[in-house]
């Protein structure tokens, strides 16, 4: 078994509609959802969070951090410990990735039709945006468990 942190970002959490529709997306997949509560990030903790984007101090920090840290902290977050085999590359799957700009022609690449980070706005109609997306969750299961941790003290 394993362990996810797996949180609703601000701007879809005060969304009970968005919030039914996820777990719905999780439990279907026999993943279980061992608890959620509402929290916020303070930009300490949310640079705690992001540490591989903060990378220590705004310097540091990769060109996208600043617009993520105002993101992740301009409201209340929905964060969920979710458990079941495999389940870190299987919510992963189920979340979809971020958006990608195309190389070339400078295009932006959607998640991938049917996940959570595709359908989500669609439904609520709001835009598909490179920063203020609608989901986190875990990468790994160290990720996990560190993110799980941060959750705990905020
Ligand atoms: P999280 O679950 O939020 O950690 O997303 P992820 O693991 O799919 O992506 P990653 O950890 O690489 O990036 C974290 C967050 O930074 C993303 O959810 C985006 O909000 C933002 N982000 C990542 N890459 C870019 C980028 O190239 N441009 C912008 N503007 N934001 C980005
Ligand atoms: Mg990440």
């Amino acid at each position: 078994m394993e362990r996810s942190f797996v949180m609703v970002k601000p701007k879809f959490a005060d969304k009970p509609e968005v919030i039914e529709y996820v777990k719905k997306r999780l439990t279907d997949a026999g993943l279980k959802i061992v608890s959620g509560e509402y929290k916020s990030y303070s930009t300490e903790k949310a640079q705690e969070h992001y540490a591989e984007h903060f990378r220590g101090s705004y310097e540091n920090a990769k060109p996208f951090y600043k617009t993520l840290e105002a993101y992740i902290t301009s409201g209340k977050v929905y964060g969920m410990e979710v458990v079941g085999e495999n389940a870190i590359a299987r919510i992963r799957e189920l979340v979809g990735s971020t958006i990608k700009t195309d190389k070339e022609t400078g295009a932006q690449i959607l998640p991938a039709k049917g996940t959570i980070r595709y359908e989500v706005p669609l439904m609520i109609n709001e835009p598909h945006d490179i920063t203020e997306n609608v989901i986190h969750a875990s990468d790994a299961p160290s990720a996990g468990e560190r993110e799980l941790a941060i959750f705990k003290t905020l």
